[in-house]
């Protein structure tokens, strides 16, 4: 008997939904909510209503494309957290109900956990392209800048982190300072493509060990932009492309110091990069270089497993199945969830 793992996402802004069966991706759907776009950030209070709205249509929808039924379904995992509550609570009361009417096991999964293990997401049965423990995680996302040491599916050691603002954050806040529109990250990858990063100097952080900081980085670009907006009114609007090219390359730059660090240190020799962030071109094109250089295995996700989805939650829920770490019904969510 297969095992059929409905996996359950509304950490955020993104409903949802996907199918693995014996660790192989069936379906895997995601309904963005378009409402946050005028606001330059996701309204807590309007993301809970929109997965209201969104949750049974999508979940309908996922096991359909799986070609299966409610009833085929072996447990249901859902995202406890880290997240927006309102939001969570949806994701997991929807679990609970689905729980209950097929009378299937309930499990519970950490969002980070599920970035990191979406790289065990298997595309075909024979799909063998998987990372081998103890592997690195660099985490980056909108919410979390972290180092991950993974010795096993469900066995993390956070070895760093942020310690003010995550990578993604810096992106979006800097982004913002352009006005151009929310979610940064993706515009700046865009726009720093036709710009030149040597032409503006930016700030880097000086922070001891493995952890890392953005918030500086952050003032220096706010700073250099009021003091050319002085000089030249149009500064932003003649410069946006070098100004995202050196805003990523320092991005980049901040990331890749530490990961050589730890690498180095614990003689780790296989590197993953999970979350959001890891969809930037710039990122993904420093991570293969440094590992032709270095003789180190980079793992970089499929585009659609680097931003919040289901499947990577199935898949946590996969490994907690083998294990039998099941939930009780009476779980809440949590806002803030350590791996
Ligand atoms: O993991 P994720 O989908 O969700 C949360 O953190 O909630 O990450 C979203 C973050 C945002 O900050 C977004 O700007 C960033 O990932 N992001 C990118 C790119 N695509 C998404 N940052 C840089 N370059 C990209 N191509």
């Amino acid at each position: 008997m297969s095992i059929n793992i409905l996996g359950i996402e509304s950490s955020c802004d993104d409903t949802s939904a996907a199918v693995i069966s014996d660790g192989v991706i069936k379906s895997n759907l995601i309904a963005n909510q378009e409402v946050h776009k005028k606001y330059g950030g996701v309204v807590p209070e309007l993301a809970s209503r929109a997965h209201q709205q969104n949750i049974i249509p999508v979940v309908d929808a996922a096991i359909k494309q799986a070609g299966m039924q409610a009833s085929d379904i072996t447990a249901v995992a859902f995202t406890r957290g880290p997240g927006l509550l309102g939001s969570l609570l949806v994701g997991t009361s929807f679990a609970k109900g689905f729980a209950l009417a097929q009378n299937i096991p309930l499990i519970e999964v950490n969002h980070l956990q599920g970035h990191v293990l979406a790289h065990f997401i298997k595309e075909t049965p024979d799909d063998t392209n998987q990372p081998g423990f103890p592997f690195l995680c660099l985490l980056v996302s909108g919410g979390n800048s972290q180092l991950i040491v993974v010795k096993s599916p469900l066995e993390m050691d956070v070895v760093g982190a942020t310690i003010d603002d995550a990578a993604g954050e810096a992106f979006d806040k800097c982004a913002k300072v352009m006005d151009l529109p929310y979610p940064g990250g993706p515009i700046v990858d865009k726009l720093a493509k036709e710009g030149d990063p040597t032409k503006i100097k930016l700030s880097k952080p000086r922070i001891d060990g493995y952890d890392y900081s953005f918030s500086g980085l952050k003032t220096s670009f706010l700073y250099h932009i009021r003091d050319n907006m002085k000089l030249n009114p149009n500064y932003i609007e003649e410069n946006k492309t070098h100004l995202c090219a050196a805003l990523q390359q320092t991005i980049i730059e901040i990331l890749m110091e530490k990961v050589h660090k730890l690498l180095k240190d614990t003689g780790i020799k296989e590197l993953a990069v999970a979350g959001g962030v890891s969809a930037n071109s710039g990122l993904r094109d420093a991570l293969t270089a440094y590992g032709q250089k270095h003789k180190v295995k980079v793992h970089i996700p499929k585009f659609s497993y680097t931003t919040d989805n289901a499947a990577m939650i199935a898949i946590t829920g996969h490994f907690r199945f083998l294990k039998g770490e099941f939930a009780s019904h009476d779980i809440t969510p949590l806002a803030r969830f350590e791996i």
